[in-house]
């Protein structure tokens, strides 16, 4: 378990796009640490959201690191344009990638962060072989594609499986939980071991987003009560 407070990281999936400036400029203000992105191409995911030039945009205002979820097939095609466009993670599918450690390799050589999402149905085990070349670990907590569903509970024993895994190989590793977070669960999270929670509906459908954010930020998972 590590002593570094967590990590939020807002997903602009769930923001209002016909206003996305104003949105943007709340996640700056906020205490959130990461901007979250996610890309989908309508393949390896059912849906389609935004694509580079609206990353670009983004990242024109954003004053915080972009934390980029590429659901997409094939992605090393995109992983120069996508660090150009202003990526400091940049997280590719297990289930995507046919040469991983060559695609990890090629992330981390353009300057990035490289991160590995896991559908849910894909092991956490299946990562042994790479675990030391991984800066991050998203573990889908939703099957992937779409904003406001519910939390899969089989997560819990993924990041403990994990953390497992990576312990005395990879200690720095950062554990992110994509899909279905908010304030029910963010404790229990983070007692598991989990660093990085990504938050979409739960902030941006919140009445107040940016006191949702600093409650999300403040849980501390030692204190908090089930
Ligand atoms: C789902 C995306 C998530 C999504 C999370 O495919 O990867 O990042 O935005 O949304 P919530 O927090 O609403 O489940
Ligand atoms: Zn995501």
């Amino acid at each position: 378990m590590s002593l570094q407070k967590h990590l939020i990281a807002p997903s602009v999936l769930a923001a209002d796009f016909a206003k996305l400036y104003d949105d943007i400029q709340m996640v700056n203000n906020s205490e959130a640490d990461w901007f979250h992105i996610d890309i989908m191409d309508g393949v390896f995911v059912p849906n389609i959201s935004f694509g580079f030039p609206v990353m670009q945009a983004i990242a024109k205002h954003a004053t915080k690191p972009l934390d980029v979820h590429l659901m997409i097939v094939d992605p090393d095609r995109y992983l120069k344009v996508c660090k150009d466009s202003g990526a400091a993670v940049i997280t590719v599918h297990y289930e995507a990638c046919t040469h991983l450690h060559r695609t990890l390799a090629a992330i981390k050589e353009l300057g990035c962060k490289a991160g590995v999402a896991l559908n849910p149905h894909t092991p956490v085990s299946l990562l042994k072989d790479v675990i030391r070349d991984i800066d991050l670990v998203c573990l889908m907590s939703v099957n992937p594609g779409f904003g406001g569903q519910k939390f899969i509970e089989q997560t819990y024993n993924k990041i403990k499986e994990l953390r497992m895994l990576a312990a005395g190989v990879n200690d720095n590793l950062l554990i992110e939980i994509d899909g279905g977070v908010g304030h029910q669960n963010i404790g229990a999270l983070l007692r598991a071991g989990a660093d990085v929670l990504v938050a979409g509906s739960s902030v941006f459908a919140a009445e107040n987003p940016t006191q949702t954010i600093a409650d999300l930020k403040a849980v501390d998972p030692q204190l908090q009560q089930i």
